[in-house]
């Protein structure tokens, strides 16, 4: 690293409101408003709730806070705070595969993401009126396996830059500080909306009511996996946002805020979809095409259907956004520190690379593409082997390296920053510094097999 950089004053997030509004802008995604939702429905309504906030307590908050601890020790990128934290190892490789995996997530992610703008559009222009629930899903599907998605990818990409373009504390803090708030109201609204149509009932008892009975060894994996992606660990994310985080902050309770905030957004998308879908007969297992398919056939029954149609995807925007920001950072940070060149170089380099990347991955989704491996298109092993194979592998690495590895009284050190007393924590990393590998490990080996099936 050159001199300079190691002398500079290190950007970072200049108050706790700003910091948890970039952290849970990078978790809160569509993660939690596109799949939550479905999968909740697909597993027996709250029965599933109950193990993913079990799943939540017992590994991704620990990975959450092991990778926080990881990043304000090492006060760098991803592989360097490795290097730094144990000098002379191997470990680094975690950084390295996070990197791998940003790459990976943005490929995907960002077309999804560049969907909402096209269906943001699609619904304040009304031009659903007047379709059938056939021509819904047929729009739908000649959209996504037509090459017009990678304009709207590219877009997004842009607007993504435009947040990253002044740094942490000018940038991500600034607009996430707006943009936040700004989803917040927008799904209490939708919230109101939803429970306050005629038949909601139905919709509130199928997300709320205990179904054990549904419950299988599917839904608790399902759960384990989805409560990693959707606090946004094991892949360094965390990690680069924690060398951001200034000193006086007290990790724990940053964590356990984050994690709340997350469970909350999921809980509300759920409070938003599901009474809307009951109240229209609409078959609420829909699975991934719930909220491109299902939800407009919703927002047109619906008095002003528009406007919250509108602000549904708006929404789903937002959240996208932030979250892109977040994954976007890991590279950037990464090249900046390493390949000494300015952040302006850092993200047109990167963002090349991403644009290409994407490109591929909204093409492997056309018809007749030849960018399909396996019986699975480069779109779904983007997703599979990011969500499936890197991040638990990286979260499993991050929990042995946190509890087996980084000295304690580096660990203690972290957590004593403006905390009163870290004797709980401790315990609680004591403990899920076993538990966390060990479920992670069932998580992968099953996860694994999805690859192949
Ligand atoms: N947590 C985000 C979501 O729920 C996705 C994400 C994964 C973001 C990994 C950053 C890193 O959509």
């Amino acid at each position: 690293m050159s001199q300079q950089a190691t002398t500079a004053k290190r950007d970072g997030f200049s108050s706790r409101f700003g910091l948890i509004a970039a952290a849970a802008g990078s978790a809160v995604g569509l993660g939690n408003i596109w799949k939550f939702p479905y999968i909740v429905g697909e597993n027996g309504g709250s029965a599933f709730i109950l193990v993913y906030l079990i799943s939540i307590l017992a590994v991704g908050i620990p990975v959450l806070l092991a990778e926080f601890i990881i990043g304000r020790r090492g006060q760098a990128n991803a592989v360097r705070s490795f290097k730094k934290i144990a000098p002379n190892t191997k470990w680094s490789a975690i950084g390295w595969m996070g990197i791998i995996s940003a790459f990976m997530i943005l490929g995907f992610y960002t077309v999804i993401a560049g969907y909402t703008i096209h269906y943001f559009i699609l619904t304040i222009t009304n031009s659903f009126a007047g379709m059938s629930a056939a021509q819904i899903t047929d729009t739908f599907n000649n959209f996504s396996s037509s090459s017009t998605p990678i304009i709207y990818t590219v877009i997004f990409i842009i607007l993504s830059l435009a947040i990253l373009f002044g740094g942490i504390k000018d940038g991500i803090e600034k607009y996430t500080k707006i943009l936040m708030p700004g989803l917040v109201g927008i799904i209490v609204l939708l919230v109101i909306r939803a429970i306050t149509l005629p038949g909601a009932g139905e919709g509130i008892q199928f997300l709320l009511k205990p179904d054990f009975s549904e419950l299988s060894i599917k839904a608790i994996l399902d759960a384990l996996g989805h409560s990693f992606f959707s606090l946004s660990v094991g892949m360094g994310t965390m990690l680069t946002y924690g060398s951001y985080i200034s000193k006086k902050e007290n990790l724990t309770s940053v964590t356990f805020s984050i994690a709340a905030a997350d469970t909350m957004i999921a809980l509300l998308a759920g409070l938003a979809i599901f009474p809307a879908v009951f109240a229209f007969g609409i078959d609420p297992t829909a699975g991934p095409g719930l909220v491109f398919i299902t939800l407009p056939n919703v927002f047109l029954q619906m008095p002003g259907g528009v406007i919250f149609g509108a602000l549904f995807f708006l929404l789903l925007f937002i959240a996208a956004l932030t979250s892109v920001v977040s994954i976007f950072e890991v590279i950037i940070a990464y090249v900046t520190e390493e390949l000494k060149v300015n952040r302006r170089k850092a993200m047109g380099l990167t963002t090349l690379a991403v644009i290409v990347i994407s490109t591929f991955c909204a093409l492997s989704q056309t018809s007749d593409s030849a960018l399909v491996f396996n019986g699975h298109t480069l779109f779904d092993w983007m997703d599979l082997l990011s969500a499936n194979v890197l991040l638990p592998i990286g979260g499993l690495l991050i929990m042995i390296f946190l509890g087996f590895i980084m000295k304690k009284s580096d660990i203690k050190d972290e957590l004593q920053q403006g905390s009163k007393s870290i004797k709980n924590t401790m315990a609680y990393i004591t403990v899920t510094k076993f538990v966390a590998p060990v479920a992670i490990a069932i998580v992968f080996l099953t996860g694994i097999q999805a690859l192949f099936s």
